[in-house]
């Protein structure tokens, strides 16, 4: 009895043991890394929300949403109250909609997924670089033409201190632009 038992636990629950922990350890590595860096990483969000059709078509100024962008660190994502100040008129009808105005009513945020992303370590501000003119498409890319917003740009170190290092060519034609700083304390405080 006691043999079988032992038998048992290293030959069934110790492979099932080690493989969901190998498998959870991978599937972690990469979801994190397609987070971090991943270049056309374009995740599924809970409201099928078109930039292409609100900002694109339409031309609904990037900051109406993103009021963050001119005076802090992070550009914000809406809450579902901006999409209502529209949507408790417009198209109310459709399915995605109907979602929408649920969320509004439960008074629950909208879990949308985070499609860009720096590592804790690194300090990165939206309104300077706003503020002296640097384009969202520099570093977003076209998002305006987008139906699901995919990530374009590396964002990795090198790519902010290439720009920083030669901001007046990678930014040729805004007035005024100098070089970003270089120095490690900058964007590791
Ligand atoms: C009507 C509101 C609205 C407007 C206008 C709008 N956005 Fe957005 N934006 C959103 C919402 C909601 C999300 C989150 C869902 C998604 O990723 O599509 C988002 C997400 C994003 C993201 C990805 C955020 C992340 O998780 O990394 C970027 C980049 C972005 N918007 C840039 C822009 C730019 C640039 C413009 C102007 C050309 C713009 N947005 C106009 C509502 C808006
Ligand atoms: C300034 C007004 C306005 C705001 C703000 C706005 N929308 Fe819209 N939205 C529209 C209009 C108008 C349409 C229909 C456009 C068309 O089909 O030609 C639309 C269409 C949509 C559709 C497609 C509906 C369908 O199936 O036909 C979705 C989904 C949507 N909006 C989600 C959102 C979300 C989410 C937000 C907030 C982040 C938002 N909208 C903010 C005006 C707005
Ligand atoms: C110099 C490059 C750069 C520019 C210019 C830039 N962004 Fe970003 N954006 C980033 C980086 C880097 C992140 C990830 C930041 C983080 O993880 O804190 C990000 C994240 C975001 C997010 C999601 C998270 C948040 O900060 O709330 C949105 C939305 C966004 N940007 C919209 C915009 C809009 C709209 C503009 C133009 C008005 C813009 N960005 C200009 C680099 C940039
Ligand atoms: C397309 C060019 C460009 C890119 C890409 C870029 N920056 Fe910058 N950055 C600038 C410019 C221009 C300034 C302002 C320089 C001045 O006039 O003082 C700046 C300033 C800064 C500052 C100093 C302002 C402050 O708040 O202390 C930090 C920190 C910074 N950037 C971090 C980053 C990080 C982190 C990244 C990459 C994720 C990045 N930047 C990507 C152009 C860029
Ligand atoms: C303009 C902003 C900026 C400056 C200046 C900067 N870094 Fe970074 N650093 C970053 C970003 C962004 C990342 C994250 C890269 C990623 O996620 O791939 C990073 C990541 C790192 C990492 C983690 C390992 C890696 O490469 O991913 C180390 C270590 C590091 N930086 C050290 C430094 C040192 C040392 C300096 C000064 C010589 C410095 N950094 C200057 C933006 C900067």
């Amino acid at each position: 009895m006691k043999k079988s038992l032992l038998d048992y636990t290293l030959k069934i629950r110790l492979p099932i043991f080690l493989f969901v922990a190998v498998l959870s350890f991978i599937l972690t590595y990469f979801f994190s890394r397609a987070e971090r860096d991943g270049v056309g990483y374009a995740p599924q969000q809970p409201i099928a929300f078109s930039h292409k059709l609100h900002a694109g078509t339409m031309g609904i100024d990037c900051k109406y949403c993103h009021t963050g962008v001119t005076v802090s660190r992070h550009a914000t994502i809406p809450a579902v109250s901006v999409c209502m100040n529209c949507h408790s008129v417009v198209r109310k009808a459709k399915p995605e909609i109907i979602k929408l105005t649920k969320a509004f009513e439960s008074g629950v945020a909208l879990p949308w997924k985070r499609v860009h992303k720096v590592p804790e370590y690194v300090y990165f501000n939206h309104s300077v670089h706003v503020n002296k003119g640097v384009p969202c498409a520099q570093c977003h890319g076209k998002v305006e033409a987008m139906d699901v917003v995919s990530q374009v740009s590396e964002l990795t170190m090198a790519s902010c201190i290439n720009c920083h290092r030669n901001a007046p060519q990678v930014l040729a034609g805004i007035p005024g632009i100098k070089n970003g700083p270089d120095n490690c304390a900058a964007c590791h405080r």
